[in-house]
C-alpha cells in the first residue's frame, strides 16, 4: 500500500511472460454513473493488467493502457501514428477517404508538423499568453458581471464553464465567436465521432469550407489575431494553404473542448471539498500549483488520444498488431501511485508534479501556457467574485454524459 491508502501499483508480474495471449475484449471503463472516471479501473488495470483490451464506445476494439511509463513512452514512440478524425474508429462501411479528410495537427507529422509548429511558437509562447492575462480576465469578468446579474442561483457549466475557453480561443486566433452556432454542432460532432461515414464527409467537408471562408475574410478584413498572421505568412511563401486550413480545425477540435470540462470538474471538485475551496481562496500564491495539481487529478483524459501501430509493438508480452488503436490513458498515468505519492488525494501543494496530461513528445499540446492561464484565471475570478460560492442542489443531483469517456458535469447550479 501507498501513504495514501491506495494499493501499489505494478505489484503483477505482467511483462515476465513471453508473447501471451490476447485479453478480453472488455467494456470501455467509463466508472460509476455520476462521477468523473474510472479510478478503481483504473487501480485495478495498471496493476493487474497494465495493457487491456476495450471495446470504444464506438464499437471498436483497442488497446487501453494505464502505467505512466508506458503512457509516456507511447506518446513519443514513432511506430505509433495518429489517425485522422475521419479514419477512426474503422468502421465495416469504411472505404479510402475521396478528398482531403479532417487533417489536424495531431495527425501531421514530419517537416510539415514541424513548420506549422515553428509558424505557431511564438503566438503560444508563455511570455504572450502573460501578455493577454488582462484580456482573458475581462473574458471571465464579463461572464461572471451576467451571471451576478442575473441573481441566484446560476448555473456555472452553460455560463461560465462552457464559454469561457472558447471566447478566449476564439479572441486569440481570429474566429468569430458570433459564428458558434454554425460551428460548434459540427466540431462536436467530429469530436465525439458520433457521426455515420456519410455524415462525417459532409461535416469535414463543412468544416473545411468553413476555414477556408475564414481566410479569405482575413484577407479582406486582417486582424490583430493568429489567423490574420499565418494567412500572411502563407502569401510570403512560409506555409501553405493546406496547413492554415489544418490550424483552424485543430483550433475547432483542441482549442476550448477539454479546458471546458477541466473547468467544470475543477469547480466541482473546489465545491464538494469545501477545505481546499478555502484553501485555495485565502492563499492564492498555490494557485499555479493548485492549477497543475487539478490537471493532473481530474480524470478528463480518459482514453481521448487515440494512436494506431504502424508496425508490432511488443509490451508486457503482448503483441500489439499493426493497425490496432492504442489508447495511453493519460488520466489512469496521472494517477500512478509509483510516481506521485499519496496518487488518489488531491493536495494543491503538490510538487513536483510531473502529469501526463498535456501529452508528450513532438504532438505535447501548443496550448499548455493558455490552458494553465485559462484555469488560473478562471478560478482566480470566481474566488474573487464570489467567496461564499457553493453548490445549490446535493451533488447526487448533478447530470452527467455518462457514456462518455470524458465527463464533466452538465450543470452546476450554485448559489452564493
Ligand atoms: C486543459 C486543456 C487542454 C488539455 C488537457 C490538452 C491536452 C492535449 C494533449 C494531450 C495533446 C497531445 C495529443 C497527442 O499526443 O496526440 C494536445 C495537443 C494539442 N493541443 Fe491541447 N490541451 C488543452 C488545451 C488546449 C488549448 C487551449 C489549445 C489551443 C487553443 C490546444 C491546442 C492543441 C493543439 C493544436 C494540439 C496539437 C499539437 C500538435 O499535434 O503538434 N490545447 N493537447
Amino acid at each position: 500500500m501507498t501513504a495514501s491508502g491506495t494499493p501499489s501499483d505494478h505489484a503483477s508480474p505482467a511483462g515476465r511472460t513471453a508473447d501471451r495471449e490476447r485479453p478480453p475484449v472488455v467494456d470501455f471503463p467509463l466508472g460509476p454513473p455520476g462521477t468523473m472516471g474510472p479510478i478503481e479501473e483504473y487501480r485495478r488495470l495498471r496493476r493487474e493488467c497494465p495493457v487491456a483490451r476495450v471495446r470504444t464506445p464506438m464499437g471498436a476494439a483497442a488497446w487501453y493502457v494505464t502505467r505512466y511509463t508506458d503512457v509516456r513512452a507511447l506518446l513519443a514512440d514513432a511506430r505509433l501514428v495518429r489517425p485522422t478524425i475521419n479514419a477512426w474508429p474503422i468502421r465495416p462501411e469504411d472505404v479510402p477517404e475521396p478528398g482531403p479528410g479532417l487533417t489536424t495537427m495531431m495527425e501531421l507529422d514530419g517537416p510539415r508538423h514541424a513548420a506549422l509548429r515553428r509558424a505557431l511558437a511564438d503566438e503560444f509562447a508563455i511570455h504572450t499568453v502573460e501578455g493577454r492575462l488582462a484580456r482573458v480576465r475581462a473574458l471571465a469578468e464579463g461572464l461572471l458581471d451576467d451571471i451576478e446579474a442575473g441573481g441566484r442561483p446560476a448555473d456555472l457549466a452553460p455560463d461560465f464553464a462552457e464559454p469561457f475557453p472558447l471566447l478566449v480561443m476564439c479572441d486569440l486566433v481570429g474566429i468569430p465567436y458570433e459564428d458558434r452556432d454554425y460551428f460548434l454542432p459540427m466540431a462536436d460532432a467530429a469530436l465525439g465521432a458520433l457521426v455515420t461515414l456519410d455524415e462525417g464527409r459532409e461535416v469535414t467537408h463543412m468544416l473545411r469550407s468553413y476555414i477556408a471562408e475564414l481566410i479569405a475574410r482575413k484577407r479582406r478584413r486582417p486582424g490583430d489575431d493568429v489567423l490574420t498572421r499565418l494567412v500572411r505568412r502563407c502569401d510570403q511563401g512560409e506555409l501553405d494553404r493546406e496547413e492554415v486550413i489544418c490550424f483552424g480545425l485543430s483550433m475547432l477540435m483542441a482549442g476550448y473542448r477539454t479546458c471546458t470540462m477541466f473547468l467544470a470538474d475543477a469547480i466541482l471538485v473546489l465545491l464538494t471539498r469545501p477545505g481546499q475551496f478555502a484553501r485555495l481562496r485565502d492563499d492564492r500564491g498555490i494557485m499555479p500549483r493548485a492549477v497543475e495539481e487539478l490537471l493532473r487529478y481530474l480524470p478528463v483524459m480518459n482514453g481521448v488520444v487515440v494512436l494506431q501501430a504502424a508496425r508490432d509493438i511488443d509490451l508486457h508480452g503482448h503483441t500489439i498488431h499493426a493497425g490496432e488503436a492504442v489508447l495511453p490513458v493519460l488520466a489512469a498515468a496521472n494517477r500512478d501511485g509509483s510516481v506521485f505519492p499519496g496518487a488518489d488525494r488531491l493536495d494543491l501543494r503538490r510538487d513536483p508534479n510531473p502529469h501526463l496530461t498535456f501529452g508528450q513528445g513532438a504532438h505535447y499540446c501548443i496550448g499548455v501556457h493558455l490552458a494553465r492561464a485559462e484555469l488560473a484565471v478562471a478560478l482566480d475570478c470566481l474566488l474573487d467574485r464570489f467567496p461564499g460560492l457553493r453548490l445549490a442542489v446535493d451533488e447526487s443531483e448533478l447530470p452527467w454524459e455518462d457514456e462518455s469517456p470524458a465527463k464533466s458535469p452538465l450543470a452546476i447550479p450554485v448559489e452564493w
